[in-house]
């Protein structure tokens, strides 16, 4: 078996000659959960998108399980086994979680289909199973639309997980949850990673040292800037650079001692006031 599930070398994307990803190398080891950071526009998206297949690579490979996909489409990539959780929860807000996560189970049935059909008692074990997996079990039965938003992205990934990928990528999470949202979220991928090889997307720091056991990888213009353990990167002078560089004016360089302070100040800004630091970890 290959140790590592992804493999990618030298990845340029361009848009019309502007490089989204620039020569960016990144590996991920079989079973791991990799936290993905950096400033707005660094190419997070775009690197999810090429790894789906949404986007093709203008330059460089993306090896899945060892397979170069450049010439898979997206949906034969999906069934290779990579799933994606958009930002936004997809999930059908007129039918319960149990009927959702029996849908996810059935992906190649028609929805009019599975809901006819009764549901065999080996599918049930697994939508009961998923459904403890994601905390909703208490919800099971009724609209989707009554959940929280939290709940709705629980759902959204226990459908994803009813699907069996083996890598899982996960595109900001927790934006707009509550804190006990955020934190059960953060329970949730961390019991997640114990079976599946997972990439999470995410601005908020606190949310990041949560679940970051090994490695955090920092983008920057389409290229990886760093990476090590979450204490390694926060206080990264160029990581600090390239966060904070543009909102604090010192007049001496930013040096490794300020990092932790400069978290700080980040992590407790208000999100509500305009121009403080907050601005650049919240969602855009
Ligand atoms: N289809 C496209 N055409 C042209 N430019 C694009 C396209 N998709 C992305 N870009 C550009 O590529 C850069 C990287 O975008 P991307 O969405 O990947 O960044 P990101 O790190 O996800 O940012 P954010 O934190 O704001 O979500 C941005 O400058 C963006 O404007
Ligand atoms: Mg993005």
């Amino acid at each position: 078996m290959n140790a590592k599930i992804l493999e990618i070398e030298n990845l340029t994307v361009s848009f019309d000659g502007f490089k989204a990803l620039n020569n960016l190398n990144f590996s991920l080891e079989t079973g791991e959960l990799r936290v993905i950071i950096g400033p707005n526009g660094a190419g997070k998206t775009t690197f999810l998108d090429i790894i789906t297949g949404k986007t093709k690579p203008t330059e460089g490979q993306v090896r899945f399980k060892g397979r170069n996909l450049r010439n898979y489409s997206e949906h034969e990539i999906a069934r290779m086994g990579v799933g994606r959780k958009f930002q936004t929860p997809r999930v059908y807000l007129n039918l319960t979680p149990r009927e959702n996560l029996e849908l996810a189970c059935n992906r190649y049935k028609t929805v009019f289909a599975s809901l006819l059909k009764r549901t065999p008692s080996a599918e049930k074990r697994t939508v009961s199973g998923l459904l403890e997996t994601i905390g909703l079990s208490h919800k099971a039965d009724m609209k989707a639309n009554l959940l929280s938003h939290g709940e709705k992205q629980w759902l959204e990934i226990g459908m994803l997980v009813a699907q069996s990928p083996d890598l899982l990528l996960v595109d900001e999470p927790v934006a707009g949850l509550t804190d006990e949202e955020t934190e059960l979220t953060g329970e949730l991928l961390t019991s997640l990673a114990e079976s599946h090889s997972i990439i999470v997307i995410e601005h908020d720091m606190e949310f990041v040292r949560q679940i970051a056991r090994g490695q955090v990888t920092v983008l920057h213009q389409g290229s990886v800037l760093c990476e090590g353990t979450f204490d390694q990167v926060q206080s990264d002078p160029r990581v600090i650079e390239v966060y904070l560089g543009q909102e604090i004016h010192h007049d001496q360089p930013v040096s490794l001692e300020d990092a932790p302070q400069l978290l700080e100040i980040v992590e407790g800004a208000d999100p509500e006031t305009p121009g403080t630091l907050q601005g650049d970890f919240a969602e855009a």
